[in-house]
């Protein structure tokens, strides 16, 4: 199905192909492109079901999601537990603070645990690279992977993926610049195999020290830009910083922070996106991020909720009995 179908009719679910064949959702790495669009054309007829702002026929009604978040969230956390609700399962929020976490446990026994409890599908957020594989490997059920390290954020990529797709009509052949701090971030990891899988070009755009060795970047961010049919920004992770930066914030916001005049380096048509949370001043101008005539970033939100669910549903059929 194209946008433009899956545009028109999205009041209906499309019936076409709704399968992965993935158990689990770790990663953008492991779907190939029929995948992706099977995520994003669901999305599209969730897109409506929330807005109508009911639970969705409770297609999950029963089911208990474990929503495991050991690392700060407001846009996923708060996204999946919308999307499991629209959808009609009970959700249970589990963060480190209140947990046996704080009196030593570890997460391997923690995962064991909640497995035990039998629950229908877990998500899970955490600092150390590979804890939803883990998470995969001692939970019988489905595992969402919501962000694990600087590795991977599958369903960022994916609501970025639907944004574009719903703006621009494709996603072959547009142009994205990544700025900010690529090394440290998983939704630029996610959203490079994600480009390559669905025949998007990119230029990453940083300080030397904050672009991966081995990623075709540029530090000038005039080169950058250039033909950008959108720019993706990205904050600095501070959290996950090893040695202190060699320049100040305002250093960076003067050297690369997006504003309306720099943003004109990039095509005259050229959107914004910044999957959150944002520091106004330091990577984006607070202007920008507040023009709805090119900045994205509350429709990338509202994209999450569908994504979510989209993915939702594809990974309990299983467990539904659905064919
Ligand atoms: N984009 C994103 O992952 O935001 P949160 O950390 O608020 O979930």
């Amino acid at each position: 199905m194209t946008i433009l179908q899956a545009g028109l009719n999205s009041e209906k679910k499309p019936v076409s192909k709704l399968r992965i064949p993935q158990h689990d959702l770790l990663g953008v790495d492991v779907l190939d492109a029929g995948d992706v669009a099977t995520i994003l054309d669901l999305a599209e007829y969730y897109v409506v079901q929330n807005r109508r702002r009911s639970l969705t026929g409770a297609l999950l009604k029963g089911m208990v999601i474990v929503n495991l978040f050991l690392e700060n969230s407001t846009r996923t956390r708060l996204s999946f537990d919308m999307a499991a609700k629209r959808l009609g399962a009970d959700v249970i929020n589990m963060t480190a603070d209140g947990s046996s976490l704080l009196k030593g446990e570890s997460l391997t026994d923690t995962l064991k645990t909640i497995n035990a409890m039998r629950p229908d599908l877990v998500i899970i957020r955490a600092r150390a690279e590979g804890s939803a594989e883990e998470a995969a490997r001692l939970i019988d059920a489905p595992v969402i992977n919501a962000g694990d390290g600087t590795r991977e954020h599958p369903t960022q990529a994916l609501l970025d993926a639907l944004t574009l797709r719903r703006h621009f009509g494709h996603l072959e052949g547009l142009h994205v610049a990544i700025v900010g701090d690529i090394l440290h971030s998983r939704v630029a990891h996610s959203n490079l195999h994600l480009f390559k899988k669905m025949g998007v070009t990119h230029s990453c755009v940083g300080p030397r020290e904050l672009l991966p060795l081995g990623v075709d970047g540029t530090q000038d961010i005039t080169e950058g830009l250039k033909g950008a049919d959108a720019v993706m920004v990205l904050r600095i992770q501070k959290e996950r910083l090893t040695e202190k930066l060699s320049f100040t914030e305002e250093e960076y916001f003067k050297a690369y922070g997006l504003t309306a005049e720099r943003l004109a380096l990039a095509k005259p048509s050229a959107v914004v996106l910044h999957p959150g949370p944002m520091n106004r001043g330091v990577e984006i101008d607070a202007a920008l991020a507040d023009d709805s005539a090119r900045s994205l970033i509350t429709t990338q939100v509202e994209m999450g909720v569908a994504v979510r669910m989209a993915c939702l549903d594809l990974l309990t059929r299983g467990l539904r009995g659905a064919c």
